[in-house]
């Protein structure tokens, strides 16, 4: 048993600590849609620089990871084992279509309270919105004043790319990273153009219909070199092209849909039921919300983007092929209404129908009275930060999709043909034996039989 344990403890090391360049100097942020998710996340940001709150529910800033032996007593805060930017090197900067600076558009966003945004007035109202790449058709329920123009898409994409270099130029940064928190686009699915990077810039020059806003920022960012996170169901960066863009230019990318309040949960509790073969055979999500999100999901278009993007998570953790008495035939519904007196305080309902023992039923129900934005933004702050560390680090910098930062995303981008892994304690622990592996310490596998050897 002894060698058998040593063997395994042996599978499980990793050699040598990956290179990973310091985070020195500034890191900027760039935000194409600045509401109220971004909003949200800027503002923290800047209040916990001065003391006024504290990061909670962001895992770089409050989690530790375990090393070695559980008798080894070394469980080391994230940011200090591996290294970050610290929250005083960020710099930002961002697109709208509509004119506000981020102190106007945290106001009418109304997650924040008035007295927090006042302490930090000055810095808010020194981020300002760059024109943004914006079409109606993309978006129906939105319209708004600061827009580029251009004769056509790639001229479009230039001035994003000409952004980048003067917000880079200004602001001294280092490094960039761009993290999309515009709205829900409505449902693409890939086409011929998006399957090469040649491809893609002749749709660009010839206006193709299938080339949105938002795959305009990303082939904007990845062009440069800047890491791409997409914080939206939107099909994005789910492309041959972008992938082929993010793997030559050293640009990580990763996505999509921050996994939030509903989707949060349904990845925690699908999970227990597979593990205990409690069967399921229906559940019934609803959602209401106010804000402008919501708003933006009335139409059909947004919500069927939205909607695939959260009907994929049973399907995934449950594997219905592998347990058809238990999960071939669920009922799986997830509606959104828009709310307007609710704002950003989401409300979510679940209603779970699931079976037991000799197929006993039983009832759980679920109502998350949640905010929306306070849960998106550690998200956010997470990302850029690991991102950036993906972008250091010689092993990640160059294999495109961070697989290891699903645990963020509704909806997380896999290799090709590999389904994605939605259970949430899973991608803790990727995404942890990933920082494990960068620094050359043992993976954790919990298999343990060393404390009995
Ligand atoms: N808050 C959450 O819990 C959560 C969870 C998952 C996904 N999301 C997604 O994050 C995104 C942002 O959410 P939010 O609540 O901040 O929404 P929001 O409506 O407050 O903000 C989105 C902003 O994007 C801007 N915008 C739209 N198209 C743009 C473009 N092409 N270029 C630049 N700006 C553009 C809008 O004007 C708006 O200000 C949405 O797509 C939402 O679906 C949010």
């Amino acid at each position: 048993m002894a060698t058998q344990s040593k063997k395994q403890s042996k599978k499980t090391e990793s050699k040598k600590a990956e290179h990973i360049a310091p985070a020195k100097g500034k890191l900027g942020i760039m935000i194409p849609g600045m509401g109220a998710v971004a909003t949200t996340f800027v503002a923290g940001v800047e209040a916990v620089r001065s003391g006024l709150a504290k990061p909670i529910g962001s895992l770089t800033q409050m989690g530790t990871v375990r090393l070695g032996k559980r008798t080894d007593g070394r469980s080391p805060l994230i940011k200090k084992f591996v290294p970050l930017a610290d929250l005083n090197q960020l710099v930002f900067t961002g697109w709208d279509i509509f004119e506000d600076n981020m102190y106007e558009a945290a106001r009418k966003a109304g997650v924040l309270e008035r007295e927090l945004l006042e302490n930090i007035k000055p810095f808010m109202e020194s981020v300002k919105p760059l024109p943004a790449v914006f079409d109606q058709n993309y978006v129906r329920k939105l319209d708004g004043p600061n827009v580029k123009q251009g004769r056509n898409k790639m001229e479009l994409a230039e001035q994003v790319r000409q952004d980048i270099r003067d917000f880079k130029k200004s602001s001294g940064a280092d490094r960039l990273v761009m993290m999309w928190c515009g709205s829900t686009e409505s449902f693409l699915e890939p086409s011929a153009v998006h399957n090469s990077v040649k491809a893609f810039e002749k749709g660009l020059l010839n206006n193709d219909e299938n080339i949105a806003p938002s795959m305009i920022y990303a082939y904007a960012a990845l062009t440069e070199g800047v890491p791409f996170a997409n914080g939206a169901p939107n099909l994005t960066t789910d492309l041959p092209v972008m992938i082929e863009l993010s793997r030559a230019n050293h640009a990580p990318i990763c996505g999509k849909d921050f996994k939030t309040g509903q989707t949060l949960m349904k990845t925690v509790l699908a999970p227990a039921f597979k593990a205990r073969m409690l069967g399921l055979s229906g559940w019934y999500s609803t959602n209401i919300l106010g804000n402008r999100d919501g708003e933006v999901l009335e139409d059909p278009g947004s919500f069927k983007t939205k909607e695939e993007s959260k009907l994929g998570v049973l399907e995934h953790i449950l594997q219905p092929k592998l347990y058809p008495e238990l999960y071939g035939n669920i009922f799986h519904k997830v509606r959104i209404n828009y709310y307007p007196p609710r704002g950003d305080n989401k409300e979510g309902w679940d209603n779970i129908d699931i079976f037991g023992w000799l197929g006993y039923p039983m009832q759980i129900k679920v109502d998350f009275l949640c905010r929306d934005s306070i849960l998106a933004a550690p998200i956010v702050l997470d990302l850029v930060l690991f991102l950036d560390l993906a972008q250091r680090s010689s092993q990640l910098r160059d294999i495109g999709i961070q697989e290891w930062l699903s645990f963020y995303f509704k909806s997380p981008m896999t290799a090709p043909k590999l389904y994605p892994e939605h259970d949430l304690f899973i991608q803790l622990m990727k995404l942890k034996n990933t920082l494990r592996h960068l620094k050359g310490e043992e993976l954790i596998t919990h298999l343990g039989l060393e404390y009995y050897d």
